[in-house]
C-alpha cells in the first residue's frame, strides 16, 4: 500500500507544520485525508467541514499553496509525487490548526450592504423579473457564490489592504445592484464605491480562476467601478 507524507498545519498564527503518513486509496479526497489524521492519528486535529458534497463550503483549506475546497479535491490531483501540503485558508485569522475565523469575512459582506432589501409586503403579488433581461444575467452569473472565502484567500489586494472589502462581499454586492427588486441600490453603490471597495481592485484575477463555483467577482467588480464612475459623474455618490 502505498503512503502519503501529508504536513499538516498546527497551532495558530505562530504554529509549524507537522508530518503525518496516511494510507493513500483510489479516489481519495483532501478531506479524506484530514478526517483519517483526525480519527486515526490525532484526535486533537481541528478542521471544519459538512456537506461533504461541494455545497456548504466549510471544508476550504489552503492545499499545496492554493485555496480550494478540500471535499472536492482529489489528492491524485493535487499532490506532489507523494507530497501533501494542507494549511488553513490565507488573509484570515486562525483560530486553531485548519480552522480559520470567518468572521471579518461576513462582516464585510454586511460593510457592502449585502443584504437584500425589499419594498414590497406577502399582500403584494409575486415581482416579475424578465430571465433574459441584462441585469437578470448579471445577477444569475455571480448569485451562485456559497461564501467559502477560497476567493477572499486567493486575493493579493485582501493581503496588503486588510480593510479591502475583497471579492465575495463585492460579487454579492454587484447580484444586488443588479436585482431590480432591491430599493437600496444609491446606498450600497456609496458602500462599495470606497477606497476599501471596488476601486482597490487590481484585476490580478485570482478570484476568478480560483472560484470552486466558476463566478467571476472580477467582472461584477468591474461593473461596481463603472456604476460608481457613472454615479460620480453626476454627483451621485
Ligand atoms: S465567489 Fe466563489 S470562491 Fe468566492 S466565496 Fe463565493 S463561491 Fe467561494
Ligand atoms: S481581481 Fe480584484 S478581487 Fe479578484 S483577486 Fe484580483 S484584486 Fe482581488
Ligand atoms: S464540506 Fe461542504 S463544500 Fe466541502
Amino acid at each position: 500500500m502505498s503512503v502519503l507524507r501529508v504536513r499538516v498545519w498546527r497551532g495558530g498564527a505562530e504554529g509549524a507544520f507537522q508530518a503525518f503518513e496516511v494510507p493513500r486509496h483510489a479516489s481519495q479526497t483532501v478531506l479524506d485525508v484530514v478526517t483519517h489524521i483526525q480519527r486515526v492519528l490525532d484526535p486533537t486535529l481541528a478542521y471544519r467541514f459538512a456537506c461533504r458534497v461541494g455545497m456548504c463550503g466549510s471544508c476550504a483549506m489552503t492545499v499545496n499553496g492554493v485555496a480550494r475546497w478540500t471535499c472536492r479535491t482529489h489528492v491524485d490531483k493535487v499532490a506532489r509525487g507523494d507530497a501533501l501540503e494542507i494549511a488553513p485558508l490565507a488573509n484570515l485569522p486562525v483560530i486553531r490548526d485548519l480552522v480559520t475565523d470567518m468572521r471579518e469575512f461576513f462582516d464585510k459582506w454586511a460593510r457592502a450592504k449585502g443584504q437584500f432589501s425589499g419594498t414590497r409586503t406577502r399582500a403584494d403579488d409575486f415581482a416579475r423579473v424578465a430571465p433574459q433581461s441584462p441585469a437578470r444575467r448579471d445577477a444569475d452569473a455571480a448569485i451562485e457564490c456559497i461564501g467559502c472565502a477560497v476567493c477572499y484567500s486567493s486575493c493579493d489586494v485582501v493581503a496588503w489592504n486588510p480593510d479591502y472589502l475583497g471579492p465575495a462581499a463585492l460579487n454579492r454586492a454587484w447580484t444586488l445592484q443588479r436585482d431590480e427588486r432591491d430599493a437600496a441600490h444609491a446606498e450600497r453603490l456609496r458602500a462599495v464605491a470606497g477606497d476599501a471597495g471596488c476601486h482597490a481592485c487590481h484585476t490580478h484575477m485570482s478570484c476568478s480562476e480560483r472560484c470552486p463555483k466558476g463566478i467571476a467577482p472580477t467582472a461584477g467588480i468591474a461593473g461596481l467601478k463603472r456604476a460608481a464612475a457613472r454615479a460620480a459623474l453626476r454627483d451621485e455618490l
